[in-house]
């Protein structure tokens, strides 16, 4: 399959889980893959893993100026960005609101929001034609998630950046779209970073439980494809019916 062919993608937090799956099954259809994350030897792996002319750029998402030079070196080489896939991120040690504080909440927010905010900057004055922009938000930026309340306001705060930005991608003929992953089987929660799982997997009917990072990767993929061309400004759960099934946690009303 080369459904990317000619086509140029960059993939950030490409180092690792979500963004290692994506940018090897991108570089496996045909794309010249740029994998960036603030992990250089990390995307350097996974450069080395893949070929097909794919390059390491370091980046930090929460810097401005570090995601335009990481757009400038993908112009510089390529010459073209058709595909940005927006999903490096950080989930922290999980602090409920008795715990957290000033310190992790601006750390988390300035990584997912802002870190997205800067992406998105930085790719629409180029992104080609036809283009197509994903960014990875998270299914509790769609529900709430008393366990780390920072990274559920950062990833609510991303689904509206991106409808925000519809309009302003459209102007170029681009699309933007969101992906809401439920729980993922990747580093980010200290599980192993497998990115291509055996075919059965992905077949297997997927109800609860966790996901595998080329779940994930596989809609990415299809929602930057030409075939998804008429989903603009979406965020998609992908979650095996997590959000769908889920029993409400019923608590006593009033003190
Ligand atoms: N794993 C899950 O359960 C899950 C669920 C929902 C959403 N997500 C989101 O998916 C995305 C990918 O996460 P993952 O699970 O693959 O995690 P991961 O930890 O395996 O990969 C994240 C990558 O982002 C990079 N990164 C972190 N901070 C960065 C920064 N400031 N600048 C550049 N790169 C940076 C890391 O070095 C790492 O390579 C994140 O946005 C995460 O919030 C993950």
């Amino acid at each position: 399959m080369t459904r990317f062919t000619g086509k140029v993608a960059l993939v950030t937090g490409g180092a690792s889980g979500i963004g290692r799956a994506a940018a090897i099954r991108f570089a496996q259809e045909g794309a010249r893959v740029f994998v960036a994350d603030l992990n250089l030897a990390g995307a350097e792996a996974v450069v080395a893993e893949i070929g097909n002319a794919a390059c390491a750029v370091e980046v930090d998402i929460a810097d401005a100026a570090s995601n335009r030079a990481m757009v400038d070196a993908v112009i510089a080489e390529a010459g073209q960005l058709d595909i940005a896939f927006l999903n490096a991120g950080y989930y922290g040690a999980a602090e409920g609101l008795d715990t957290v504080d000033e310190a992790f909440f601006d750390r988390v927010i300035a990584i997912n929001l802002k870190g997205t905010f800067n992406g998105i900057k930085a790719v629409q004055p180029v992104i080609a034609k036809g283009g197509a922009v994903v960014v990875t938000a998270s299914a509790a930026g769609v529900i709430g998630h008393p366990a780390n309340p920072a990274y559920s306001a950062a990833k609510h705060g991303v689904v509206g950046l991106v409808k925000s930005c519809v309009t302003a991608f459209a102007e170029r003929g681009a699309r933007i779209n969101a992906i809401c992953p439920g729980g993922v089987m990747t580093p980010l929660i200290g599980a192993p970073d497998v990115a291509i799982v055996a075919p059965g997997d992905l077949e297997r009917v997927a109800l609860r439980g966790m996901g595998s990072a080329q779940h994930v990767a596989e809609v990415a993929l299809w929602l930057a494809s030409p075939a998804a061309g008429f989903i603009n400004g979406q965020a998609q759960v992908i979650d095996a019916a997590l959000l769908s099934t889920f029993a409400p946690i019923l608590l006593p009303v009033g003190p």
